[in-house]
């Protein structure tokens, strides 16, 4: 253990009496998740996982709840902290607590609890790690450098985790090896797309119940999650304006028929305002200046630096809370602007994160690749993989195959042409 740390028991939950509640819930959504209840009953019988150690740093949500169960079922000894301290759903976790899954989480735990977490759930002395963001494996590398010779291998759900894996990777300080499920195609097309497009949307509408019919809502970021969020702020009726620093992406939301413009241009016309950046200050003092009275500001980016929270202190001569996850701002010159849930991820922290359909997907790729780590990770350099393609698709043909889809395969001639160069006009 970390020194100076207090050395947690063996789980630390908010109430241990929400587990029956958090069983139901965790029933729920199971329904929806058939890939990874196939996944699941395959590893029950082959447990391919057989007392390997996993420690994850993800958001505890009754989805997670349902990966973590097919890994201990697959005979992993599991154990959970939560990679947000905004995101645990209380009930979820003492479910899990019930199961035998030491859970390290509480909604609403300050920065030192969190890290606190982060370290109990460290020392169980992982084989495998899960991380949401990277901030396990950051811990590790950081203070816990002892843990890794003991590390088969570890994965990384989102993009900025994938970002600060590769920067780590790159400065040569990479110590073992991580498969980016981020970059799966059954990850980030459909996780980042849709479930965060509508999530985002839904913690907004939760934290707000604003009308989005005829609203300027301004999206930061035009990326998996930013198109996700456009596309749907665009369906219930929005004027939806779009800022980028990537040229492509700009172009793509320029075809997808979107307005185009400067960050500081839009903040004049935003009524609403959501970054998807994975970046620092995608809004800032000079947005805050522009912005109309009663403008709101969401992020649905992985940290909370989107916003720049700090300046918008500064620039404020008073603060009050309306809504559980709604704080006014009272600016310097009589405006109000409004910061929706700290400026965490709106979407976890006033809604209930992403469907569990979709989940279903991202957590079949985890739970995949922590069996592909079991059988290979000792062989890998430490570096940051892709998934395996056949994974990927294997996870792809499944949830259609769940869906009652079914799709052609190539005919024999139709894969010769496609694999012969000699044929043209
Ligand atoms: N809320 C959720 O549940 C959830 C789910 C998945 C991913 N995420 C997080 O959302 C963030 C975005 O993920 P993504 O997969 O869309 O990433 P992405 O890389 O596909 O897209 C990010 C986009 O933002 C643009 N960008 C960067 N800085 C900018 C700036 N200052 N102004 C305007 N545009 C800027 C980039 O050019 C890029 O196109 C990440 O932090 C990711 O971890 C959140």
């Amino acid at each position: 253990m970390k020194k100076g740390w207090k050395q947690m028991d063996s789980y630390d939950v908010k109430d241990l009496s929400l587990a029956k509640d958090g069983e139901v819930r965790i029933d729920w959504a199971s329904r929806e998740m058939p890939v990874i209840r196939l996944i699941r009953e395959r590893f029950a019988k082959e447990k391919p996982l057989k007392e390997i150690r996993v420690s994850g740093c993800l958001h505890i949500t009754t989805e997670t709840a349902n990966l973590a169960l097919a890994l201990k079922d697959g005979g992993a000894e599991v154990t959970l902290c939560a990679s947000n301290p905004l995101s645990t759903q209380d009930e979820a976790a003492a479910a899990l607590v019930g199961f035998g899954i030491p859970v390290y989480a509480i909604r609403g735990e300050n920065n030192k609890t969190y890290y606190q977490h982060i370290n109990a759930a460290l020392d169980h002395q992982p084989q495998v790690t899960l991380d949401d963001g990277a901030d396990l494996v950051a811990t590790i590398h950081k203070e816990r450098q002892d843990l890794i010779p003991d590390i088969m291998g570890g994965t990384e759900e989102t993009t900025t985790g994938v970002i600060r894996l590769r920067s780590l990777q790159n400065e040569g300080g990479l110590r073992y090896p991580i498969i980016s499920v981020n970059d799966a195609d059954t990850k980030h097309l459909f996780d980042n797309r849709y479930g965060t497009g509508q999530s985002t949307i839904d913690g907004i509408t939760r934290a707000t119940n604003i009308l989005w019919a005829g609203k300027n809502v301004v999206i930061i970021g035009y990326g998996w999650c930013g198109r996700g969020v456009a596309m749907r702020a665009r369906g219930l009726g929005a004027h939806v304006i779009v800022t980028e620093v990537d040229p492509i992406r700009a172009l793509e939301a320029v075809m997808d028929g979107y307005q185009v413009m400067t960050s500081r241009e839009a903040a004049k016309s935003g009524d609403i305002f959501i970054t998807v950046t994975g970046g620092l200050n995608g809004l800032d003092s000079d947005h805050f200046l522009l912005m109309k009275d009663g403008a709101i500001m969401a992020n649905s980016g992985h940290f909370n630096v989107e916003i720049n929270i700090p300046a918008l202190e500064s620039m404020s001569t008073g603060k009050r809370r309306l809504r559980p996850f709604v704080d006014e701002y009272a600016m310097f010159d009589g405006r109000r602007l409004y910061l929706l849930g700290e400026g965490r991820l709106i979407n976890l922290a006033a809604a209930e994160g992403h469907p569990a359909s979709v989940m279903d997907m991202s957590f079949a790729n985890q739970a995949l690749c922590v069996e592909y780590l079991a059988k290979n990770g000792k062989g890998l350099e430490p570096r940051v993989y892709p998934v395996p393609k056949d994974i990927d698709r294997e996870i792809g043909r499944l949830k259609l195959f769940s869906m009652g889809i079914t799709i052609d395969t190539l005919t024999d001639k139709q894969r010769e042409y496609l694999e012969s160069w000699e044929i043209g006009t």
